[in-house]
């Protein structure tokens, strides 16, 4: 395989984004991604050396840039659980000046690692935050963190100089749907770009139901009764969120839709588990195993050869196929899905 020809998957997609678990750990109990009562205080987490080192996860987006990689997302469980994961981020920038380094993070840590993560090469920060309500946030993190230790760690990543800084805020029904205005006068004020996500049939666990999603279009309305938004157009073909601008301060805020307008068709995201398997979608089990090779001396070529055999078979469109089930949508495939807590959204 010659890595440097662009390499399209069965449906003309090509292989643009790479998202990157570190950890399958986390810190939060949020029920819709680790419920407490099945990762309570005795669940067994990978051991160290099932993870990807450093310098295997460096390696790998190497290998992966070759093949035109633009972006690298850093995710979890909780990325900044992984001690210096810093060091990381200095490794896959000084390698790859002009790749975008972005991470997601629930932003419990982001306190104190904001700054050195500016300064080692990170070019982007997401925070999770669903609501400003603290009895509801509790509830949503499982943890009883208050809303105001997230809130210092984004003032963190202010001052460290990352902006615009994204906000992502799950919504769902009966739970904090009703709290998404606040959300949304708050960050508009701050210059933040807030995103409401609907809440996805990701993983086996969570008792999803499609009662408990909030449409986009309900979200838009909701936020337009009183602050008028008008459309904008994608950054980039394949965006995941649909942009949006307040007419009132021109500021931005986004909605991604996985359940009520799929965005397959544009799909070039491929991730990278916390213990070096392939995941060619959102919804499929962990695939083909990058750890064992790369441990059994296998060259860059042939590990290259592995990683385009995979994106050429390519298929996947889960969510168009969801969404064309809409009798009985939660069914598909159920048991074979990764958990989202180890492929990190
Ligand atoms: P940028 O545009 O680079 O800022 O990144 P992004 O919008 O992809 O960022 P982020 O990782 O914050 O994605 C937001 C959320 O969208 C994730 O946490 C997931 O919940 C969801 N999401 C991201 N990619 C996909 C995808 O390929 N399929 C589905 N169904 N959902 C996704
Ligand atoms: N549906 C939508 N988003 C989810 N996330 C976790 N589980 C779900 C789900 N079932 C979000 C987190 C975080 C990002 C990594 O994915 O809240 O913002
Ligand atoms: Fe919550 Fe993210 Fe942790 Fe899952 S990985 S429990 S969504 S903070
Ligand atoms: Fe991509 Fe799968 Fe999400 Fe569709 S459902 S956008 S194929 S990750």
């Amino acid at each position: 395989m010659n890595p440097s020809s662009i390499m399209k998957d069965k449906f003309n997609r090509p292989l643009r984004d790479l998202r990157v678990s570190v950890i399958d750990k986390c810190n939060f109990r949020c029920p819709y991604c680790m419920p407490a009562k099945i990762y309570g205080e005795g669940y067994s987490f990978l051991p160290n050396h099932e993870l990807l080192s450093f310098e295997e996860i460096s390696r790998l987006i190497r290998i992966f840039a070759a093949f035109g990689l633009k972006k690298v997302r850093i995710t979890g469980g909780e990325p900044l659980i992984r001690p210096n994961l810093e060091t990381l981020i200095k490794s896959i920038s000084n390698s790859n000046p002009s790749l975008d380094i972005s991470l997601t993070t629930n932003g419990y840590l982001l306190k104190d690692k904001a700054l050195i993560l500016k300064e080692f090469g990170l070019n982007r920060l997401t925070v999770s935050l669903d609501t400003l309500d603290d009895n509801i946030f509790k509830k949503m993190n499982g943890k009883d963190v208050s809303v105001s230790k997230v809130i210092e760690g984004i003032e963190a990543a202010e001052d460290a100089g990352f902006s615009p800084i994204k906000i992502n805020a799950v919504v769902q029904k009966n739970v904090n749907f009703h709290t998404i205005l606040d959300l949304a006068k708050f960050f508009d004020a701050r210059g933040h770009i807030l995103r409401f996500i609907e809440y996805m049939d990701v993983g086996t666990l969570n008792s999803w139901s499609a009662k408990d999603v909030v449409s986009a279009k309900e979200i838009l309305s909701k936020i337009g009764e009183e602050l008028p938004l008008e459309p904008l157009p994608n950054n980039y073909r394949g965006e995941v969120a649909a942009r949006y601008q307040y007419k009132h301060s021109g500021n931005e805020i986004g909605i991604i839709s996985s359940i009520t307008q799929p965005f397959c068709s544009d799909c070039t995201r491929l991730r990278l588990s916390p213990e070096g398997k392939l995941a060619t979608c959102l919804f499929t089990q962990l695939g083909t195993d990058l750890k064992t090779p790369m441990r059994s001396g296998l060259s860059d070529t042939e590990i290259a050869d592995i990683i385009g055999n995979v994106w050429k078979n390519r298929t996947d469109r889960y969510s168009e196929l969801r969404s064309l089930q809409k009798d009985k949508p939660n069914q598909t495939d159920k048991p074979r899905r990764v958990e989202m807590y180890k492929i990190g959204g």
